[in-house]
């Protein structure tokens, strides 16, 4: 069956009341959300997405009162964090309450809660009356959908409704803060920053796998954010090389190519801040890192589309919005 197309966020909120699945925008991404407390509702969207099963969901509320339906108790750093910026792009993980199913944690003790502000997203979650899950609305490992066409692209005839919106204002999804811990960890950078969470608990920092551990957010072990084509990520492209040229590194020159050029093919995209010498299928050059991150993810699925073999993704400044650009695109080259 066809999924339902509709711009009117109360018909798509009676969807997930009757316990079915609905893809939103969001400022971040959009979003494939189920009532968070109906267990078969939230199955599908792992069913819908083909989400491996220990991956846990993000649970999105209209108003800052149904987070106390979701938390069994905010931590002094979570108090903060939502004092300060809630809502916004950023997820905190608490502590998940009784009555919060496993399935919609993948099993685990905590939940991420988020309050988007985009003002659709917020109009949908009122109407639906009750706090919604949802992941990215993208088959899992394809790039997030930062338009309802990618969703439709991915999900049609597998989800029961898709609420279009405009396409995303950020196109990167949400900072995740691991609230449960002494000091808050980043396990994910977004567009609220690492330095702005420490204006407000300096004690905050990024967290690292260790080797041996296993990673606290199980998203971080999972292949994400991938075009069909092969991501390669540059830093210096001031020079050419030819056909007649040879090397020697410390390092093999893989995906990471720093300071000595490339080649191209001519079915190879471009996407960074600099206008490239060199002549690309399809060149995309971002007059910031905020309009670097609004594109890439679509980027990435026009080159699928005209079947771009590599795609050379520019690298850029690890502050701000940029900390969590390079970190998508480094998942997207590995
Ligand atoms: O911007 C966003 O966050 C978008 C929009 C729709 O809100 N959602 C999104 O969801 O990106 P998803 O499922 O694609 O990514 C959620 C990430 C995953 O890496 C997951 O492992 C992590 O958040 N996560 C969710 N709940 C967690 C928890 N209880 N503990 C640790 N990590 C968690
Ligand atoms: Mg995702």
């Amino acid at each position: 069956m066809d999924t339902f197309l509709t711009k009117n966020p109360a018909a798509a909120a009676e969807f997930v009341k009757r316990g079915g699945v609905v893809a939103f925008p969001t400022e971040t991404v959009y979003g494939l959300g189920a009532n968070v407390f109906d267990a078969a509702a939230v199955a599908k969207i792992f069913e819908a997405k083909r989400r491996p099963a220990d991956n846990p969901l993000i649970a999105h509320v209209g108003s800052l009162d149904q987070i106390g339906r979701l938390a069994r108790e905010i931590p002094p750093a979570a108090e903060k964090f939502i004092a300060a910026f809630f809502p916004a792009p950023l997820t905190l993980v608490l502590p998940k309450a009784e009555k919060v199913p496993l399935a919609a944690t993948a099993g685990l003790a905590t939940i991420g809660v988020r309050m988007p502000r985009h003002p659709l997203a917020q109009e949908f979650l009122r109407a639906c009356e009750t706090p919604v899950v949802a992941p990215s609305a993208n088959l899992s490992g394809r790039p997030s959908p930062t338009a309802w066409e990618a969703v439709f692209e991915d999900l049609n005839g597998r989800i029961d409704c898709i609420l279009q919106g405009a396409a995303t204002e950020i196109g990167l999804e949400s900072t995740v803060v691991d609230c449960t811990t002494d000091a808050p960890l980043v396990l994910r950078a977004g567009a609220v920053s690492l330095e702005q969470l420490r204006e407000i608990v300096p004690a905050t920092r990024n967290y690292r796998v260790r080797p041996g551990e296993v990673a606290r957010s199980p998203g971080l072990r999972h292949r994400h954010y991938s075009p069909r084509a092969k991501v390669i990520l540059i830093s210096d492209f001031g020079f050419r090389i030819s056909d007649s040229s040879g090397f020697i590194g410390l390092r093999e020159p893989e995906n990471l190519i720093s300071d000595f050029g490339f080649r191209i093919s001519d079915s190879s995209g471009f996407i960074g801040l600099r206008e490239p010498e060199q002549k690309f299928a399809l060149t995309r050059v971002c007059g910031s890192v905020a309009e670097y991150a609004h594109e890439v993810f679509a980027f990435f699925r026009e080159c699928d589309h005209r079947g771009i073999a590599t795609i050379y993704c520019e690298t850029v400044d690890e502050s701000g919005l940029g900390a969590a650009l390079m970190d998508r695109l480094r998942r997207a080259a590995e």
